[in-house]
């Protein structure tokens, strides 16, 4: 298939993209857009074929369900049996923004979109070519993130090319996206509403607006532990780079030298070696490495948002460089934290090693 890609730019050729990728969205094919979080692979939410695309692009198994993006909290409605109380002060609080949360569906949106569920996913994404599209589109738009199931999610637009081009019908590429990490899932079908999938909207900011909620056991949980997450999704192997990539938990200086002897090691062998640490910890590397092995900082350990917006580039950026082993560093699970520790320990397979 050959897929058109569309760099953003003025307005009037923003304009001119939207009205073309509308055209392919009610059409019945799939656009690849921009949010705030990540980009997304959009279909027509309500068109059972269309979702359908979404999977075969993706290589997704069909019992991981989509999010059906809107762009005016009046979209909500029609797509929902009920909205809970404690439903309306979420989206209050947090939309248009990082937070999806989980209804019980009306008839109208397939089971196709919901993975075979009698509930569905509902995000007002903060973004203004989304809501454009939305708009223009003039229905819900399915979207998980638009990269191939199991790799890392796209927040550049050249990593939905590098997965994408010749699946798909059109790309927007924005460049680089502001979040960089999925949004926060809420399920609201339960009370007291349940975290299913940690993000940007932390479990204190939530706190703040419902007293009450709880947290899907599951998260953290290697899925061979038995209990099963929620949000299907999160089962999966996920973020996940062609590494070996293992993560050292303890002191910081203990788990640097642990690193460096072990990445030696292997530098030895001649295989491809890199380490993922943060800006403050880059000196406990320095002059002790064997020359081979890439060091790439995710930025500044106290500005924890920053951090969780480059891990999923990192780990791109170590596949393209065929990187064969990542040592890594782990970091405090408070506010963003627990959304990035989420995220590394699904890349490292929950492989993670107490200093
Ligand atoms: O920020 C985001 O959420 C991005 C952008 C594109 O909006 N989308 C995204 O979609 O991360 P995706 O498909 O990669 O992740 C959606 C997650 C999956 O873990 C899925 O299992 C879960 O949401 N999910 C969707 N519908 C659900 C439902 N009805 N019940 C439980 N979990 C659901
Ligand atoms: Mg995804």
């Amino acid at each position: 298939m050959n897929t058109v890609i569309e760099k953003t730019g003025s307005g009037t050729k923003n304009r001119e993209i939207i009205c073309r990728a509308g055209k392919v969205i009610r059409s019945g094919g799939l656009v690849a857009f921009p949010t705030e979080t990540v980009y997304g692979l959009g279909a027509n939410a309500l068109d059972r074929e269309a979702s359908e695309k979404i999977y075969r692009a993706k290589g997704r198994p069909s019992d991981n369900p989509l999010i059906v993006h809107i762009a005016d909290k009046s979209m909500l409605a029609p797509l929902v049996k009920e909205i809970p109380e404690a439903a309306e002060k979420l989206m209050e609080a947090f939309w248009p923004g990082p937070m999806t949360l989980i209804f019980q569906k009306s008839e109208i949106v397939p089971h196709s979109t919901t993975g075979g569920l009698d509930t569905v996913a509902v995000r007002f994404p903060n973004h203004k070519i989304a809501c454009d599209l939305i708009q223009e589109s003039g229905v819900g738009i399915a979207a998980p993130s638009a990269n191939l199931s199991g790799k890392p999610s796209p927040t550049e637009g050249q990593h939905v090319i590098d997965d994408m081009d010749g699946r798909i019908d059109m790309i927007i590429d924005d460049g680089k996206v502001g979040m960089g990490l999925e949004s926060t899932i809420i399920d609201v079908t339960v009370a007291p509403p349940m975290i299913l999938r940690p993000g940007f909207i932390t479990y204190e900011m939530i706190k703040e607006v419902i007293n009450d909620i709880q947290v899907d056991k599951a998260i953290f949980m290697k899925p061979e532990a038995g209990l099963k997450p929620k949000a299907p999704g999160m089962k999966y192997r996920h973020y996940a780079p062609a590494a070996d990539y293992k993560i050292y938990r303890g002191d910081a200086e203990e788990v640097a030298k642990t690193i460096i002897l072990l990445a030696n090691e292997k530098a030895d062998e001649g295989k491809k070696t890199g380490i993922i640490t943060v800006n403050q910890h880059l000196n406990l590397y320095e002059g002790k490495l064997n020359r081979d092995i890439i060091v790439i900082s995710l930025g500044d350990l106290y500005k924890p948002e920053k951090i969780a917006g480059q891990l999923f580039k990192v780990l791109r950026d170590f596949d393209k460089l065929g990187t064969e082993y990542i040592f890594g560093e782990t970091f405090s699970e408070e506010h963003v934290g627990w959304a990035i520790m989420n995220r590394l320990m699904k890349a490292a397979g929950y492989n993670i090693v107490d200093v």
